[in-house]
């Protein structure tokens, strides 16, 4: 599957691999190693077709090496895939044309915290649960949140937008990108935006760099708008006896409740049970055909006490048949730790499955899982569902049903995907809503945007990357 009509690039000869070496440091060249190399070959894709070894990894420390490794792979036209850490859903990392991989893990450095402006400096290879863990003591917060926040890198966040669990209130990685420091595709270091709020300085290549997908700049320092810390904070566990109906509250709480939650998750119960499982945890889901984890935080007690009342109240209207408070850490970890944990739990349960990220309206996200059963239906697949219901985006891991055999699903893959994906586009939606095209969803690319429009991201790709080095292959085949 990562074949691709793109013109082929050179091989990594032992000289090219001297050079690196002069460049980052011999211990820091991962090269002729197959099982050294092999973990750089996927990201938390599944399915192994999406798998491609890389010639090399190199691990930079600085700027000045990536502009300098980018330098070198023009001159000899081979490709630089950049790495963060692997938790990628969409191949994103998967240097499918071979090459040098770019692994950010040693810019690991939290450069500058300006409490006084709330702004964070930091390098891309911080893990993103580590900011919180340094600006909290300080009132201070990062209000980031993808699922995987305790593995991946704030870079790798960067390079997809990541959104995750608290986007309804907060928005995605892009609303808090201040500025970055990088590299482009051809080896010059820039640098983008600052410590400003506002700033139309030029076009706002800020955003165009943000959720491009490594395909258009290595980013080696990263400026982050933080927030005040919210000083109470509540998760409800609202239980619901059919998935339809816990899908169907979702609209209603964001526009009856006169709140905006901080995050209103949905989980049917396969995945409740799947996660739980997996971590050896236990939730009061037996009776439960889908739950709603839906989180107030807040500048007072009070306030989300309040909010939370309301909220549960609503729910209970709407056909919750309990709801469950988490006011404490420890609670409220548990629960969001088995909602956190959903997508590793089913990537360990089949190596067959189908891991789609739609975003519709999100109105349209009781119409979305509509289809999604239906489609189960039809093809006799399992569809487990989980997601950030509030944003309209879910997750659904779609795999077949004992009875339906590896070549039958694979035959029933192409038509299957292409059913989904015209209902999404019909209510209104996209591809993905955070886990990126990469090489997995390029192909379904088209059916969302025109031809102009991409023949617009062609053109900012050619400009910036004329020889195509830049993680080739990934959004869509230049
Ligand atoms: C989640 C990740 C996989 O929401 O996006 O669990
Ligand atoms: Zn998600």
């Amino acid at each position: 599957m990562a074949t691709t009509t793109e013109k082929t690039y050179n091989p990594v000869t032992p000289a090219i691999v001297e050079e690196l070496k002069n460049i980052v440091g011999a211990r820091f060249v991962i090269h002729d190693d197959a099982e050294k190399l092999e973990p750089f070959s996927h990201d938390e894709v599944v399915e192994k077709a999406y798998r491609h070894m890389p010639e090399v990894v190199v691990r930079p420390r600085a700027a000045e090496e990536i502009s300098a490794i980018l330098k070198l792979a023009n001159r000899e036209h081979i490709p630089v895939t950049p790495r963060g850490a692997g938790s990628g859903l969409s191949g994103g990392a998967v240097p499918i044309h071979g090459g040098i991989v770019l692994l950010c893990d040693r810019m690991n450095e939290i450069l500058d915290i300006d409490a006084e402006n709330m702004m964070i400096t930091v390098e891309p290879g911080v893990v993103t649960s580590e900011i919180n863990e340094h600006v909290e003591p300080l009132g201070l917060f990062y209000a980031g949140y993808p699922m995987s926040l305790e593995t991946c890198y704030i870079g790798g966040n960067v390079a997809e937008n990541a959104g995750g669990g608290k986007a309804i209130k907060y928005g995605v990685t892009n609303r808090y990108v201040l500025g970055l420091e990088v590299v482009t595709p051809t080896g010059e270091i820039i640098e983008l935006g600052g410590k400003l709020v506002k700033d139309v300085t030029g076009y706002n290549l800020l955003s165009l760099m943000t959720g491009s997908e490594g395909t258009l700049g290595v980013f080696t320092k990263i400026i982050l708008k933080l927030l005040p810390k919210p000083k109470a904070n509540v998760d409800l566990l609202c239980l619901f006896t059919d998935a339809r109906e816990a899908i169907s509250a979702v609209p209603k709480i964001m526009t009856q409740s006169g709140i905006i939650p901080t995050a209103i998750e949905f989980m049917d119960r396969s995945s409740v049970q799947a996660s739980c499982e997996y971590l050896n945890e236990t939730l009061p889901y037996k009776n439960a055909g889908a739950c709603l984890l839906i989180t107030l935080d807040g500048p007072d007690e009070q306030q989300v006490e309040r909010e939370y009342e309301a909220v549960g109240e609503l729910c209970l209207a709407n056909g919750a048949f309990e709801v469950y408070v988490a006011d404490n850490f420890t609670t409220s970890e548990r629960i969001w730790k088995i909602r956190r944990n959903c997508a590793e739990a089913f990537a360990v349960i089949s190596p067959i499955q189908a891991n789609e990220d739609p975003v519709v309206p999100p109105s349209r996200i009781p119409d979305l899982l509509e289809g999604l059963r239906k489609i189960g239906e039809k093809y006799n697949l399992y569809t487990p569902t989980y997601g950030h219901a509030g944003d309209g985006n879910l997750h659904s891991r779609i795999s077949p049903k004992p009875e339906v055999s590896k070549e039958q699903w694979y035959e029933l893959l192409p038509g299957m995907l292409n059913e989904l994906y015209t209902l999404i586009a019909d209510v209104g939606g996209r591809v993905s809503g955070e886990h990126g095209i990469g090489h997995k969803r390029k192909k379904f690319v088209p059916m969302f945007l025109s031809p102009e429009t991409i023949e617009v991201m062609k053109s900012i790709k050619r400009a910036l990357d004329p020889n195509n080095i830049l993680n080739p292959g990934k959004v869509f085949d230049v």
